[in-house]
């Protein structure tokens, strides 16, 4: 390979005005080979960063295959930002004196959850001083306004900055009390991260609102990234338990984590599963392997209150294509069957493919009687559709990204709208 370069430098030296032969193979220290010497090193440079890239490829491949290394990289709740953290003190975090709670909720299986529970505003406003029990002004905050209940996505705690940015968002605009818990295996919290634990986890701090007398329609679960998977399993429990929360919100959502492997940039650049999957077989190894789902695809079935997805259109972690699977499974029950003849390495024959085309128009139209578009300017969009006594919403944001989606005041004013806040 490293003679290809030299040849060019060989006819340039025959048009150089007369020159001592290149005899030894010793380069003139001309530009020009100083420029090739750079070219070479930089030529090897970049075999190092080949050969690196597929070493940390096969290496993150293989680890991805233990159950505990894909848990640290599903949940990577080993990052403990703020490191030592004081939960017990909030206000170090910016929350006003004294409006929230620190609070230990214990699960059925003897974990202990770490969470926070914030005073709505307009309730800790109308207070005549600074609370000193905070835990006695739970009941009468809950009476007097919805909560929120949130759960946050992967790595770092519920003190993380962006994190409170979102309470204080809350409780002030939406003047809801909020209740927002750090999963088993994050923050002060005991126990290993697990799907059916974090789902445990969830339904306790729900009953936890329930006993401190919220009743289910004053409580909205909102979930962003991996909470979303949480919220979502949350709500397909509740659903045939004919439990009605105010609604699900699941901001910058994706669809199952096999999906967000399939779709997942590693380095921002190379899709981490392209590779793997032209090995024959390999897809289902990774499908097998995969033992933490979170498949909130799966679980749209028994979700039966109304439902807000929100995505950012420049959100690099996790696509906007995923809400828009998402949407559409909320809607696949209410369009026309698509059923497509058998596969197989056969010819569709003329009238397969017009039943095809007729069935698809007729999706089509259905579709458009159902959901109905807005664009709103500057800002993104909204699809929506309402059935069986629920509605149904898509929120497309220009901006927000995937962690700061949350705090885009014009999706929190159509959530407070939403859902009557
Ligand atoms: C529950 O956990 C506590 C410590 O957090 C422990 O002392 C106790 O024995 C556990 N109980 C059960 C039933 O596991
Ligand atoms: C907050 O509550 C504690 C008791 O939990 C009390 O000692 C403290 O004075 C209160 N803070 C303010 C600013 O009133
Ligand atoms: C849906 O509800 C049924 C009970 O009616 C339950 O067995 C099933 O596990 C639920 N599915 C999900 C994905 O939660």
């Amino acid at each position: 390979m490293s003679a290809q370069p030299e040849s060019p430098e060989r006819s340039e030296n025959r048009e150089s005005p007369p020159s001592p032969a290149p005899s030894n193979g010793e380069v003139t220290p001309t530009s020009r080979s100083r420029a090739l010497v750079l070219l070479e090193t930089a030529f090897l440079r970049f075999r190092y960063c080949v050969a690196i890239f597929a070493v940390l490829y096969a290496l993150i491949i293989l680890l991805l295959c233990f159950p505990f290394f894909q848990g640290q990289i599903v949940y990577l709740n080993s990052i403990r930002l703020p490191l030592f953290a004081d939960f017990s003190t909030p206000e170090k975090y910016g929350l006003s004196p004294n409006k929230t709670l620190n609070l230990n909720l214990q699960t059925p299986d003897n974990q202990s959850i770490g969470a926070w529970f914030l005073l709505n505003d307009q309730y800790y406003r109308s207070l005549p001083t600074i609370p000193t029990d905070v835990a006695a002004h739970i009941g009468p905050a809950i009476q007097a306004r919805p909560t929120v209940l949130f759960f946050h996505g992967n790595a770092a705690t519920r003190a993380f900055n962006v994190r409170v940015a979102i309470y204080e968002a809350l409780t002030s605009r939406l003047n809801a009390n909020v209740l927002a818990i750090d999963y088993r295996g994050f923050a002060d919290s005991t126990g290993h991260p697990s799907e059916a634990g974090l789902t445990t986890d969830a339904r306790t701090a729900w009953n936890w609102l329930v006993e401190n007398g919220a009743k289910p329609e004053d409580i909205l679960i909102m979930g962003h990234s991996l909470g979303t998977g949480v919220s979502s399993q949350l709500g397909a429990q509740l659903g045939p338990e004919n439990i009605q929360p105010r609604g699900i919100v699941l901001l910058s959502p994706f669809s199952s984590i096999r999906e967000v492997l399939d779709s997942y940039n590693l380095f921002g650049l190379i899709p981490l599963m392209k590779p793997l999957s032209m090995l024959p077989g390999a897809t289902q190894l990774v499908s097998w392997v995969l033992v933490h789902k979170f498949d909130s695809l799966k679980a749209v079935p028994n979700i039966t209150a109304s439902v807000l997805i929100a995505h950012a259109e420049n959100d690099w972690d996790i696509p906007s294509s995923h809400s828009d699977v998402l949407f559409q499974a909320y809607l696949e029950p209410y369009l026309p069957e698509l059923v497509l003849p058998g596969l197989g390495p056969k010819v569709f024959s003329t009238d397969e493919w017009q039943k095809m085309l007729g069935q698809q128009q007729a999706r089509k139209e259905k579709r458009g009687e159902l959901v109905k578009h807005t664009p709103i300017s500057k800002f993104g969009s909204i699809d929506e559709f309402e059935a069986d006594r629920r509605q149904v919403v898509l929120v497309k944001t220009h901006a927000g990204s995937h962690d700061y989606l949350p705090l885009q005041e014009g999706l929190q004013d159509i959530i407070r709208k939403r859902f009557s806040f």
